[in-house]
């Protein structure tokens, strides 16, 4: 069984809790990343503790709270409750403050450090993950150091450096369990499909002259990234995740950029991403390529956080601790380190697993005939 703790009952986990449902319940595996990771099944996942700090959602059930404002994840499986209350968090600087009318805080008493490790301990939680608005540094320093003190795994989804930062990773190396991240990737989101195309560029002898990526959408998350002062990560881990691909990282980051650029209300979870890169090819003569993505971007980081809630459960269960890079390669787009590109990522996780004896099916390279 793999026990998950949820921090920020929004879209996200909106979307994953209907999804554990669904592929749970279902003998379709389309969609599925991998389908078995040490064993453990979609239907070995339990959502067993959750929290947040708005009063739309804090005290209910978590089953009820994902439908609750100012989500917009439809009903897409029947969910029946899950006997797990909401419970109140931390604020700090999870909600902005132009977002307080979205987010408008329980008047409830906020729990210390102490007492959510306490919680998460009681709970038995294996692995909790943070899904904060962009911008909560301080708040997910707090949840990531509860996890640490309860000697729970740790996933970051969001743009704050956490796993990528030598001392979070050697707090949780102290605490004999691991964290993975940091923001995470959608299954087949902007990132993947630029760093894709600009490595395929470099692949093929030619060279990024200038690129972009412009992404909007209109639920919470764009609303909430509209604050440009909670953003400057953000901005780096898109778009070093596309010039780590290049042979020149540092140069090619002033000529390519990548992040969010507009809230849409009515786009809701539709995350609508363009993409252009000019590539100075054979001869000097450009090559121009422009991609419009349209995706459930909320469908896509749960596809994701299928695979990581399992792969972190199966490597602290092996005695992994601190920031395994190539465990948070291939899914997050600022890991401690990065792969060149997603093939040699997913090389590197393989080759990893087979290590330590984690088992992890379908392999998705012998689709290539590479591994
Ligand atoms: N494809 C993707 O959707 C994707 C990709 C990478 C990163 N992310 C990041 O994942 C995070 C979650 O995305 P989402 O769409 O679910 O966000 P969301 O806006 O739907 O939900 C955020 C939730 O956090 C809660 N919250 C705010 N402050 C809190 C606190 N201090 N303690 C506990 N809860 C608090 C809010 O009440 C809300 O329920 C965002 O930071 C997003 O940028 C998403």
């Amino acid at each position: 069984m793999v026990r998950v703790g949820i921090v920020g009952v929004g879209n996200i986990a909106a979307m994953f809790i209907q999804a554990i449902e669904y592929y749970g319940l279902s003998e379709d595996t389309v969609g599925l990343i991998h389908e078995i990771i040490d064993g453990y099944k979609a239907s070995d996942i339990r959502i067993v503790y959750a929290v947040d700090v708005a009063r739309t959602k804090v005290g209910k059930d978590v089953a009820e709270a994902i439908f609750a404002k100012p989500n917009t994840v439809p009903k897409l499986v029947d969910i029946r409750n899950l006997g797990v209350t909401v419970r109140m968090g931390r604020i700090l600087d999870g909600v902005a403050a132009h977002m307080v009318d979205d987010f408008q805080p329980a008047p409830l008493k906020e729990p210390t450090i102490d007492d959510l490790a306490d919680e998460l301990k009681s709970y038995g939680v294996d692995v909790l993950v943070n899904l904060l608005p962009v911008g909560s540094s301080e708040a997910s320093r707090f949840y990531a150091e509860a996890a640490a003190r309860a000697g729970v795994a740790f996933i970051n989804c969001i743009p704050e450096f956490l796993a990528s930062e030598r001392s979070c990773c050697e707090l949780f190396e102290r605490s004999y369990t691991i964290i993975l991240g940091d923001d995470i990737k959608g299954q087949l989101g902007s990132t993947i499909v630029h760093r894709t195309l600009t490595s395929l560029v470099a692949m093929r002898g030619a060279e990024i002259a200038e690129s972009y990526q412009l992404n909007v959408g209109g639920n919470t998350d764009f609303k909430n990234m509209l604050e440009q002062t909670r953003l400057a990560s953000k901005k780096i881990s898109k778009t070093a995740a596309v010039t780590s691909t290049l042979p020149k990282p540092e140069e090619a980051f002033q000529r390519v950029h990548a992040g969010p650029s507009g809230y849409i209300p009515f786009l809701g979870n539709t995350k609508v991403s363009y993409i252009y890169i000019k590539a100075r090819g054979f001869l000097g003569i450009p090559v121009v390529m422009d991609l419009k993505l349209v995706v459930d971007d909320k469908a896509m980081a749960s596809a994701v956080l299928m695979d990581v809630v399992r792969l972190a459960v199966a490597l602290k269960k092996r005695g992994v601790k601190g920031c395994p890079h190539w465990a948070s390669a291939p899914y997050f787009k600022h890991p401690p380190k990065q792969a060149r590109n997603e093939e040699e990522a997913l090389i590197n996780l393989y080759t990893n697993l087979e290590r330590i004896g984690i088992s992890i099916e379908p392999r998705k390279l012998h689709l290539f005939g590479a591994i």
